[in-house]
């Protein structure tokens, strides 16, 4: 049976075989235990990675469903009472409980709502919140009428929201009058305000008012009150029906080059792997009260905050925080107040607490706990142990989960003490995932040995495309090994067979957990009227994971002034958001280029990772004496 929980080596074993050598019958075979469908489809996989210029792959293609039926309705009906979403604010100890039964309420208000605004299905409605419960209602109420909803994490700025904006055409922007983080106070609704400026495809702004803040405006004709428009909304609203193959979702991420891409998730193939994998993963039973730590604007929030938990019938936990306001004990603070039995957070959080010592952990009753989950980017072994030793009791299963805003839900990752784990490895890929290790000409590697990651055949979590840009798609993830969707992440595969990831391979930065593109910073350094040229690079940070350096080229003449640094930051907050900024900055007399000017960014990483005895071939550098002068320049922590 497919939604028994796999509980051993030999259980892993056996349905990764399964999966391999019959996927359509494992994955049909889960889909019609997990998922209420409203027509079960018969069909499994249609298309492959070598047919996508015909058009993206399917799965479960005749079947019709509406996902809110499997996340709130069926569990409304049988546990109408059970906690849904638990929250806690920014505060310690403000805490709301919304049911299944409430959930349902709420849900179909908020889409009556929409579809009053003129929403219909396939029309695209922006989310720019904080970690509120109406985020996830919002999503849903979208999923409701068949709308698609694109979460934009609430630290962009106005810039790289209005982009998001006309990127996906929106017609409707789900906000909050304020954001509160760590005692602080966020101005979401103003900075939709000024994303929207000027013609804009946005009709309607629904205003979630979170906390008394006098100079919060209302347009009179474009925007609502949440509250009011809800109340006046009638609580019942019958799901839309869809096609399995129906986006369900856009989200935003960086990537090697040029603006962020919208990675588009669809319905039946999206709900019936996050479902699962939250399932098999984290051993899910039905008392569990599972916490993740991520925010709804990134790809956790959405598969393993909202969707898996709830398809699941779980009660899921949300945080609208920090892990340190008011002080480094929060997380632990919550664990034994609320009884958290799952907890699944990043190490860049694990790696900030530990810094703060033992004793914010251990004063704290920490006996719920079960399984904790660790993702976003590589933890490192140090952090993977205290995680286990100190937060764990040495009794936890610590599951690493490696995956990524395009795999939809989780790829390579213990499951939940079923899988004997090694500190710092994701260890064993999930049923359905099949990774491949390639080297640099493109060749296979069999057994133990380190290379580019790739995943072999499509499973049905995955993005189908790129919204608007299918061509994009096939060119960023299927060009570079032909059949195979390459992650961007390079991976060591140890004898047993283990995965340990050792990070982006490209020019994506992680820091922080935060995925961003070192052109996006590049782009805004550039905008400064003193700066020619920049190259952005990560180097290792000990907390965020990487930390950003920027190498700029000054115009000739140009004057920096005491703050010229601070501009620069600024100018990125501008246009990235609050959560992007550079740590070290060096004025560089010119950029490593090839002949035919192509900045050779591998000198530059040598130089950060300060490894400049492997450097490599400068011969094809225009000018190596550019080198010098950086090393010459570098600036240590
Ligand atoms: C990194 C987050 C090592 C990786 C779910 C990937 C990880 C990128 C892990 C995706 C992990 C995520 N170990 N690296 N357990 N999990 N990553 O799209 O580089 O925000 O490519 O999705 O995070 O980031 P994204």
């Amino acid at each position: 049976m497919p939604t028994h929980l796999l509980d051993d080596l030999d259980a892993w074993r056996k349905a990764w075989l399964d999966a391999r050598n019959d996927p359509d019958g494992f994955w049909l075979r889960i889909t019609h235990d997990l998922i209420a469908w409203r027509r079960q489809p018969s069909r499994g996989l249609d298309g492959s990675y070598l047919t996508l210029r015909e058009g993206p792959i399917t799965w479960f293609a005749d079947g019709t469903l509406n996902v809110t039926e499997s996340c709130i309705d069926r569990h409304a009906q049988a546990h109408p009472d059970k906690v849904a979403i638990l929250w806690e604010g920014d505060e310690p100890g403000d805490v709301r409980r919304i049911t299944y039964a409430e959930l349902l309420d709420l849900t179909s208000r908020a889409a009556n709502v929409l579809l009053e605004a003129g929403i219909q299905k396939g029309d695209r409605v922006i989310i720019y919140m904080g970690m509120v419960p109406e985020a996830a209602i919002a999503m849903l109420a979208c999923a409701r009428i068949g709308a698609i909803h694109s979460v934009v994490f609430g630290g962009f700025s106005a810039e790289a929201l209005r982009d998001r904006v006309r990127d996906c055409a929106a017609e409707v922007v789900i906000t909050q009058n304020v954001g509160l983080r760590g005692g602080r106070t966020l101005p979401l609704k103003a900075t939709v305000d000024q994303a929207i400026q000027g013609e804009s495809s946005v009709r309607r702004v629904l205003v979630l008012h979170r906390a008394p803040a006098p100079d919060t405006h209302l347009h009179p004709l474009r925007d609502l009150d949440w509250h009011q428009a809800l109340a006046a909304a009638s609580p019942v609203c019958p799901p839309v029906e869809c096609a399995a193959e129906d986006p369900l979702f856009i989200l935003y991420t960086s990537g090697s080059t040029g603006r962020p891409k919208g990675l588009l998730h669809t319905t039946g193939g999206y709900i019936t792997y996050v479902a699962w994998t939250h399932r098999q993963v984290f051993g899910l039973q039905p008392d569990d009260i599972y916490a993740c730590m991520a925010d709804v604007g990134w790809i956790t929030g959405h598969s393993y905050i909202v969707y898996g938990p709830l398809a699941n019938g779980a009660t899921t936990f949300m945080f609208e925080s920090t892990p340190t306001y008011p002080d480094a004990g929060r997380y632990w603070d919550m664990v034994e107040r609320h009884r958290l039995s799952i907890f699944y957070t990043a190490p860049t959080a694990i790696r900030a607490i530990a810094a703060q010592g033992d004793a914010h952990v251990t004063r704290y009753d920490r006996s719920s706990l079960r399984v904790l989950g660790s993702v976003g980017e590589p933890i490192n072994p140090e952090a993977w142990r205290w995680y286990h030793d100190v937060v764990g009791e040495g009794r936890c299963p610590v599951v690493d989960t490696w995956w990524q805003t395009e795999t939809g839900g989780i790829c390579i990752s213990p499951l939940h003490g079923a899988t004997p784990t090694k500190p710092g490895a994701a260890t064993l890929p999930l049923p359905g995932i099949i990774p491949a290790l390639l080297d640099g000409d493109g060749h296979l590697i069999w057994g133990p040995g380190e290379g580019y990651l790739c995943l072999e055949h499509p499973w049905p979590g995955q993005a189908r495309t790129v919204w608007g840009d299918h061509d994009r798609y096939i060119a960023t993830y299927f060009s570079a090994y032909a059949g195979r969707y390459f992650t961007g992440d390079g991976c060591r595969r140890d004898a047993d067979g283990y995965h340990w990831i050792t990070g982006r391979v490209d020019d994506v930065l992680n820091v922080s957990g935060h995925r961003m593109g070192t052109a996006e910073f590049e782009s805004a350094l550039q905008s400064h009227d003193s700066v020619a040229e920049a190259a952005v690079v990560g180097f290792p940070h000990p907390i965020k994971g990487q930390g950003v350096y920027a190498f700029v080229v000054l115009q000739p003449q140009a004057e920096t002034p005491d703050a010229f640094f601070d501009d620069l930051n600024r100018l990125i907050r501008e246009h990235i958001g609050a959560h992007a900024r550079v740590d070290r900055f060096q004025l560089a007399p010119a950029l490593p280029k090839t002949r035919s000017g192509k900045v050779m960014r591998r000198i530059l990483r040598k130089i950060v990772e300060e490894q400049p005895e492997q450097l490599g071939d400068l011969s094809t550098l225009a000018d190596p004496q550019v080198v010098q002068a950086l090393l010459a320049g570098y600036i240590p922590a």
